[in-house]
């Protein structure tokens, strides 16, 4: 199910750039970002950043045409919680997105889907927009269970209703194209992306935008943008590098 055309999509092209990056490194690779930008179009470009460079983004981004966020956040305002960060605490830092379970946090922090939309919830509260990361494994995908991993997934997310998911951003990302080099072909990310549009429109929420993610360069961006239910790409690897980060962005038709 496509969007209508009377309301032209934004894309958003978003840099996960993990736990990479130094003060020097987010120097250089945040002004080649602010230098090319114009080259973005109406794309809306954004980076989450390592916490502690929050602050080294916030300073540098402000008044350009890019945004920022975090890769996690806490379910908690509050309290002992070694650690952890709070929504108020990134939106003190002008944060406009986190990450929610992002598949490493699945996977090498055990979150649940219930924590994640818990996560989601708090986000929201801070205002900050969540960006809810789904995807199966290749063990999934080889048992013919994609939709049925990525709808036990969404279904916490699901049940917060239409409000909450017209004020987030949903992101597909197959876990056995992150950071392998093998991206999902167009096709392959349009069936999904189908799926959670429609699992979207049922809630009265089609309108959610949901990134592609999984080794998305400038080779395969146009591809992938081309397909009806892709609004944009969450980027690992390739957010690192100005130049390409923004061959992505420019990718989009
Ligand atoms: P990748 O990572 O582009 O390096 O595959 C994507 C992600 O994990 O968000």
């Amino acid at each position: 199910m496509s969007q209508t055309p009377s309301q032209p999509r934004k894309f958003l092209v978003m840099g996960n750039w993990k736990m990479h990056g130094s003060l020097a490194d987010n120097a250089a690779l945040l002004s080649g970002l602010v230098a090319g930008a114009q080259r973005a179009g109406d794309v809306q470009l954004a980076v989450c950043a390592p916490a502690p460079y929050l602050d080294q983004a916030c300073r540098t981004l402000t008044g350009t045409a890019i945004t920022w966020g975090a890769q996690d956040v806490s379910v908690h305002d509050r309290g002992a919680y070694t650690g952890e960060v709070s929504a108020a605490m990134l939106a003190d830092f002008a944060c406009s997105w986190v990450l929610c379970g992002h598949s490493e946090r699945r996977a090498m922090h055990g979150e649940s889907s219930a924590l994640v939309a818990a996560k989601a919830v708090a986000a929201l509260g801070a205002g900050l927009t969540p960006v809810v990361c789904v995807g199966e494994t290749l063990a999934d995908r080889d048992a013919g269970q994609a939709e049925c991993v990525i709808g036990d997934q969404l279904d916490p997310i699901l049940a917060l209703g239409a409000d909450a998911l017209s004020r987030m951003v949903l992101a597909y990302e197959p876990v056995w194209a992150i950071g392998t080099g093998r991206t999902a072909t167009p096709e392959q990310a349009q069936a999904v992306h189908g799926f959670i549009r429609a699992a979207l429109a049922k809630q009265g929420a089609a309108q959610t935008r949901i990134l592609y993610g999984g080794s998305v360069k400038a080779a395969n961006a146009a591809a992938l943008f081309a397909q009806p239910d892709i609004d944009g790409a969450l980027v690992g690897g390739a957010s690192l590098i100005a130049d390409e980060f923004l061959n992505i962005a420019a990718s989009v038709a």
